[in-house]
This record gives C-alpha cells, sequence and structure tokens, in this order.
C-alpha cells in the first residue's frame, strides 16, 4: 500500500509537469497561429475546429487538470487510510485542497484572468505537496501496532 500510495503521488507530480507543458504548447502555438495572421474568435474556439499546431494542448490541460489529476489525489486519500505512515492522511488531504483549488481556479481563469497568477503559482504547491508525500511515505518506517514482544516482558 506504502508503495501505492507513493506512486500516486508521483503521478500526480509528473501530471504537473504535463500541465505546464501542455499549456505552453497550446498558448504557444496560439500566438504562433496569430502572427501568421490566423484569426481566432469565440465562434472558432466553440467550434472546436481552431487547427493549429499547439491545439491539442488545452484539450490535454483540461482533461488532465479536471479528470485525471482529481481522480488521483481522491485516490490517494483513500490509500492513505491503509498506509501505517504517521501523517500519511495528513498530506494527501493537502494534496487533494490543493488539486481542488488548482481545478477551481483553472475554471475561473476565462471570467477573472487575474486568478492565472495564482493558478500558475498554486501548481507549485500541487508539485511540492505531491512529492512530499511520496518521499516521506516512501522514507519512513511502518508504524507498528502489534503488541510487545516476548523479550521485553518482565520476567520474575
Ligand atoms: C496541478 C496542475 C494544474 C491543474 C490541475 C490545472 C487545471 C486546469 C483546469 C481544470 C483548467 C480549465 C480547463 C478548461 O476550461 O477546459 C485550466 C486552465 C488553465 N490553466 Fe491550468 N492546471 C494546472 C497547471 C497549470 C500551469 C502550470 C499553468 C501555467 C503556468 C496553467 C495555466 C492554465 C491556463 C492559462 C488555463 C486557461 C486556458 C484553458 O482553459 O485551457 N495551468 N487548468
Amino acid at each position: 500500500m506504502r508503495r501505492f500510495y507513493s506512486a500516486v503521488a508521483w503521478i500526480i507530480a509528473g501530471c504537473v509537469a504535463v500541465q505546464a507543458a501542455s499549456i505552453a504548447f497550446g498558448l504557444g502555438g496560439m500566438a504562433h497561429y496569430i502572427q501568421e495572421g490566423g484569426v481566432i474568435d469565440k465562434a472558432l474556439v466553440e467550434s472546436g475546429e481552431a487547427t493549429f499546431t499547439g491545439d491539442l494542448g488545452f484539450p490535454i490541460h483540461g482533461i488532465v487538470g479536471g479528470m485525471v489529476i482529481p481522480f488521483a489525489a481522491v485516490v490517494l486519500l483513500l490509500v492513505a487510510f491503509f498506509v501505517k505512515v504517521r501523517g500519511a492522511r495528513l498530506w494527501a488531504a493537502i494534496v487533494l485542497g490543493v488539486v481542488a483549488l488548482q481545478t477551481t481556479l483553472g475554471y475561473s481563469i476565462t471570467d477573472m484572468p487575474y486568478l492565472g497568477l495564482v493558478h500558475g503559482a498554486n501548481a507549485l504547491a500541487v508539485f511540492l505537496a505531491a512529492v512530499y508525500a511520496a518521499r516521506r511515505v516512501s522514507r519512513s518506517p511502518a508504524l507498528r501496532t502489534e503488541a510487545p514482544s516476548s523479550s521485553n516482558a518482565v520476567t520474575t
């Protein structure tokens, strides 16, 4: 279970890199398209027919950020209940909390562009919390729950 917990936390950390890469790919491609004379308006975006290098970055960002990462964060918290390491649940809850904030910010960016400042920075918090959760569980000794061995028993 500790390995699984650790693996899920590493997957979340890796997905943050995918998120940064995909949005840079999408926005870079969009800027290039406009510089080459292309025009992007609401109708084109909503038609889903915008075809430029990098357009795949937006759906990747939406799917990984709106589904894969939140799902993995919920799994991490569920698995944490079976991991006998102190703080495993706390750190899984912290990861889920910053992921929930990140997703909410992501869906609100188009209404309030200033939220993008927090969205970009909070991605770092998701990454750091996931890496910390993964490392501390794989390194800390499991909590001992069994009874003390007979060698510790008082003999008369
Ligand atoms: C934990 C990492 C991340 C998660 C979970 C996440 C999640 C999301 C979600 C759910 C959306 C809304 C997508 C939609 O409306 O279809 C979004 C949008 C956006 N995100 Fe992220 N994101 C993450 C990291 C980043 C990073 C590192 C950046 C850039 C530094 C970024 C920049 C943006 C931008 C510019 C948008 C608006 C464009 C769009 O809607 O596709 N995100 N994000």
